[in-house]
């Protein structure tokens, strides 16, 4: 599928379907759109009266236009309210527009919505972000192909002629989104800690990174403990994965992302049970996949920013080597820690990750982590926490998730609550009580912080879905790459 910006008048268009953007509440059709009405004779005002169509938010409605027409399907979008207009209507109204065009086997589709906000290039990103994301869809484990399935060509952008700019680097930004999404809904017997150093090693070749990989001989070296002992019952090798992007120039700021890279949590011997969900702990190295998947967009972008990439992939499994409940591991900045439950080993794997981080001498971190079922509880599926002692990286990643339409609500970092973490035998457990269990979480990641201001995104919610929502299909829903591309180029 290919975007065009085009400066054709909606009246002088002719191809397949024609999608017009309306706002709720305002469907009256003024200028060019009485004007096309006329000509199509009086069709969009007799469907919006038919069907009561409001412009709500995602509201889509298709209809033929009589013979003779340039055009053969119109489509009408509600794009919300017009008074306090939200960049992500036109995502989702884009994504509507496209999965419309493809219903009704329109290989041309033309989008003439309003300009957000009179910007045209954040608009031309948002409606390629919601064609491109809507329309995406994974059928590599399926064995037949969709029945239905139909592929629109090109996709016209009236109104946004010379943005070609805005085109490419919204493509670029969904080819990780897409990464990330694959990543994350492949199973445990696809994505592994193997195949995530063999796709680093891919990514590097491809961007330009530089690229480490410490196998687990020289994570012992470095006396990554905690790491290890996560990865230490799994048949696969743990990899510890550190991509760079180094901008040619000398760098604007530096940034670390780290994503936790569970590539399976089984929970280890305080195994996780029947209805516990254990059968989509694949998820379980989203925050990983959203990592690369920023890397995968930030490569061709090209910003004066240098940014690490890292993880430290493993599984978390049962066998006669597993960590026993109660085992004490010292990480790599020399904390021990007694691992009260085996199934709290996202924060281990994280706590030799960010130690490692702040080593680099970076601006910023952030860590991305599908952390806890506490904070699913808490914020449920379609909003991701944030923990920060630092207002402005707080602030910063919360704007770059409001601009990508990922919501990030700030957490409170209770200092007060790691009570709960403390251990007779070691400096601190790895699990408190259940209540505020998502904020513990953050206490404990916070241990291996020393110097460099960071933030920890608990995105366990928004990474699934089991409904289409606007551009998001059932499925993965690559989370938060969006955001980390925003907080990047900011
Ligand atoms: N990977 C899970 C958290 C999770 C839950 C991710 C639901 C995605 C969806 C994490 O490793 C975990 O098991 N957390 C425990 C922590 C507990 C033992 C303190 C949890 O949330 O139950
Ligand atoms: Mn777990
Ligand atoms: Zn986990």
């Amino acid at each position: 599928m290919k975007f065009s910006p085009i400066d054709t008048s909606i009246l002088d268009w002719s191809g397949d379907a024609l999608a017009v953007g309306l706002f709720a509440d305002r469907v009256e059709l003024t200028a060019d759109l009485a004007k096309l009405d006329d000509r199509l004779a009086g069709t969009l005002k007799e469907t919006i009266a038919e069907v009561n169509f409001k412009g709500q938010s995602g509201e889509c409605i298709a209809t033929r236009v009589g013979g003779g027409s340039p055009i053969r399907k119109a489509i009408l979008v509600g794009l919300g309210s017009a008074e306090e207009p939200q960049l992500d209507e036109w995502r989702i109204a884009a994504a509507a527009a496209a999965k419309a065009a493809r219903t009704q086997k329109c290989k041309t589709l033309a989008i003439a919505f309003p300009p957000y906000k009179e910007d045209a290039v954040t608009t031309t990103e948002a409606i390629v972000e919601g064609a491109t994301l809507g329309l995406h869809q994974d059928r590599r484990f399926k064995s037949q192909p969709d029945e239905n399935d139909f592929e629109v060509e090109t996709i016209e952008l009236i109104g946004l002629a010379g943005q070609e700019a805005a085109i490419d680097r919204a493509g670029h930004t969904c080819a990780g989104v897409i990464l990330a999404r694959e990543l994350v809904a492949a199973p445990a017997n696809e994505v592994t800690p193997l195949s995530m150093a063999e796709m680093a090693q891919q990514l590097a070749k491809e961007g330009g990174f530089e690229i480490e990989i410490l196998e687990r001989e020289e994570c012992e070296q470095r006396g990554m403990g905690a790491f290890l002992g996560v990865a230490q019952a799994s048949d696969m090798p743990p990899k510890f994965v550190h991509l760079t992007y180094k901008p040619s120039g000398s760098p604007r700021k530096k940034v670390a992302i780290v994503g936790k890279g569970l590539t399976f949590d089984s929970g280890g011997l305080n195994l996780k049970t029947g209805g516990s969900g254990i059968e989509m702990m694949k998820e379980d190295m989203a925050g990983s996949a959203a990592a690369f998947g920023a890397a995968k967009a930030i490569a061709p972008i090209k910003p004066d920013v240098e940014v690490h990439f890292i993880s430290a992939v493993t599984e978390n499994m049962i066998s006669g080597r597993a960590m026993h409940p109660g085992d004490i591991l010292k990480a790599s900045n020399g904390k021990t820690i007694e691992v009260n439950n085996t199934d709290a080993e996202g924060r281990l794997t994280l706590a030799d990750a960010l130690v490692f981080a702040d080593a680099l001498g970076v601006d910023a971190i952030v860590d991305l982590a599908t952390l806890t079922g506490a904070c699913v509880v808490a914020l449920g599926d379609q909003i991701a926490g944030i923990w920060s002692p630092d207002d402005s990286v707080a602030e910063a990643l919360v704007a770059a998730g409001e601009k990508a339409g990922e919501k990030l609500w700030r957490m409170p970092m209770e200092q007060k609550y790691f009570e709960g973490m403390k251990s007779i035998v070691a400096d601190m457990k790895n699990t408190g009580p259940r209540p505020g269990g998502a904020i513990t979480a953050a206490l404990f990641l916070k241990e291996f912080v020393d110097k460099t201001p960071w933030a920890h995104i608990d995105l366990a919610g928004p990474v699934w879905t089991e409904k289409e929502s606007g551009y998001n299909n059932p499925g993965a829903t690559g989370f938060a790459v969006r955001t980390l591309v925003n907080w990047v180029l900011a």
